[in-house]
């Protein structure tokens, strides 16, 4: 799908554009938007909100043939009441746009929609949502069949109309949507490989493609490096697999070579079997979702590259497999973490926070502006907090809270949300172990918030920051796919960081 950006100057530029298809709005009770109003020089779309084909209910929409102007057709679609489009009816708008475009028989058209007048949002939010949108209905995720689907119709080339004045603005906007839109495909394309295809070395190998690509530093430790670092508690969960581990680092040096980067650590757990303490059967397919938070760094970096963002910013990704066998870790065991703190392994299905606390070590060298790590850490937090907010943990200290304020409206203004849960004393408590320092498990109360607590341990070097995506990452059921999440928010607080 090729994207560009064209200005409308005077008032009959639209209908004197040539194209198979204008798309325009039209709201309820037989109102024109401004484009439709334009176009609407013979009356046909006056007629067509008469004649009741079209409710202009938002997402409803009505194809017009051998139209007005210079286009083929023109396609009305209904943004909802006139008197404020809301980010939902733009939303399902915009999908439905994309319906009706995936079978029309022409290859190009022109967007002439009223993106600068939603609700409370910008025109950047606007046109970036038309193209997240837009480019998020031709993603596919059946590369891996061997009957490929029938070449279909459907518009490839996608004029998008703005006001002269917004031109500029404009095209920078759209060159960051597509950026962002790459990144947010390399990470749901990650997320949906298969298990036995996106391994540990398969996750080095794209970091290493992007660093080519963009020119961006890269290094991989592999088993040895880690043993002579010491991170005991990383090894351990990788003891019962045939696949190798690996331990990823890129940096993305676009600011001043003394600014103290932002650092993104993502769990990488390749598949997820619980280990000794075995998960039940029914769904551990799902587990292959487990590398998410790696997924949405090497994603971030897709993004950020492209748009060559003035800021540093370095990724780690600590990845390897949660298998059990006769050489893997056994509940009781006890482990050396690279911070020095023991660890009395209770559960070996609470791998994500023993292969992050090393990570979250490893990174002090970095000095930090501050750190984040991604992670689908907890079912806990899936029960907390639904599919529909991330959650995200820090201290409760004044530069903590203005690091998740940064966070939170990152993921507001992305339409990526998150939700502050705590991190408290009180919990700690859960952690104690009568062998080691701290044991990985907290029972059951307040799951997702004792495993924050555990990883709290590791990061009191530097301003930190949790982000549990268990419940965001993917999508079970019959849509089962990876969503790119927290890709969108990460590139936001980077983008507002960069400013
Ligand atoms: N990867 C899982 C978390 C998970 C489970 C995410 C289900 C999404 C859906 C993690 O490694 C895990 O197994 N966590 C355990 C922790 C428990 C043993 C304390 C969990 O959530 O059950
Ligand atoms: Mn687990
Ligand atoms: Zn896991």
């Amino acid at each position: 799908m090729d994207f560009s950006i064209k200005a409308f100057n005077t008032k009959n530029a639209i209908a004197e554009h040539k194209t198979g298809c204008v798309v325009v709005g039209v709201f309820e009770n037989s109102k024109l938007s401004t484009q439709a109003k334009l176009l609407d020089t013979k009356g046909i779309i006056s007629t067509a909100l008469k004649s009741g084909d079209i409710t202009g209910k938002a997402g409803s929409s009505l194809l017009v043939h051998a139209a007005a102007g210079h286009a083929k057709r023109i396609l009305l679609v209904g943004l909802g009441p006139e008197m404020g489009i809301s980010d939902r009816n733009l939303t399902s708008a915009v999908q439905s746009v994309a319906r009706s475009l995936a079978s029309l028989g022409c290859a190009d058209a022109l967007l002439a929609l009223p993106l600068d007048t939603i609700q409370g949002r910008d025109a950047a939010w606007g046109l970036r949502t038309l193209v997240m949108t837009l480019r998020e209905s031709v993603y596919r995720s059946d590369g891996l069949k061997s009957k490929k689907e029938d070449a279909i119709n459907g518009v490839k080339r996608l004029t998008i109309g703005v006001d002269g004045s917004a031109q500029t603005e404009a095209r920078k906007t759209l060159a960051q949507s597509i950026a962002l839109a790459n990144g947010l495909d390399l990470s749901k394309t990650l997320g949906n490989l298969p298990p036995n295809i996106c391994t540990p070395t398969y996750l080095a190998n794209t970091a290493k493609k992007l660093a080519k690509d963009y020119k961006l530093g890269v290094e991989v430790l592999d088993r040895k490096q880690l043993e002579a670092l010491k991170m005991g508690s990383f090894l351990s969960v990788t003891q019962g697999s045939e696949q190798p581990p690996k331990f990823i680092v890129l940096k993305h040096m676009g600011g001043k070579p003394k600014d103290a980067p932002v650092v993104l650590v993502g769990k990488g757990i390749t598949f997820d079997t619980g280990g000794i303490s075995l998960k039940p059967g029914a769904g551990m397919d799902e587990m292959k979702y487990d590398m998410c938070g790696a997924g949405s760094v090497l994603g971030t970096f897709r993004a950020i590259a492209e748009m060559q963002l003035k800021l540093n910013v370095i990724g780690v990704i600590p990845t390897c497999e949660n298998m059990p066998s006769g050489r893997a870790t056994r509940p009781g065991d006890i482990v050396t973490s690279m911070s020095g703190q023991t660890i009395e392994i209770l559960n070996t299905d609470a791998e994500g926070r023993l292969i992050l606390c090393d990570a979250l070590t490893y990174v002090e060298r970095f000095k930090p502006a501050a750190v984040i790590d991604i992670a689908t850490l907890t079912g806990a937090c899936v029960t907390a907090l639904g599919h529909h907010n991330t959650g995200l943990f820090t201290r409760h200290d004044e530069a903590h809270d203005a690091l998740a304020n940064e966070l939170l409206s990152a993921g507001k203004s992305s339409n990526d949300t998150a939700w502050r849960m705590p991190i408290e004393d009180a919990y700690q408590e859960q952690l104690k172990s009568n062998f080691a320092d701290i044991a990985n498990i907290g029972g059951p109360p307040g799951g997702s918030i004792t495993a924050a607590c555990f990883l709290e341990r590791f990061t009191r070097k530097y301003t930190w920051a949790h982000l549990d995506i268990a419940g965001t990452a993917w999508k079970g059921g019959a849509a089962k796919g990876a969503t790119g999440r927290p890709v969108p928010l990460l590139t936001s607080f980077l983008l507002q960081r960069a400013k």
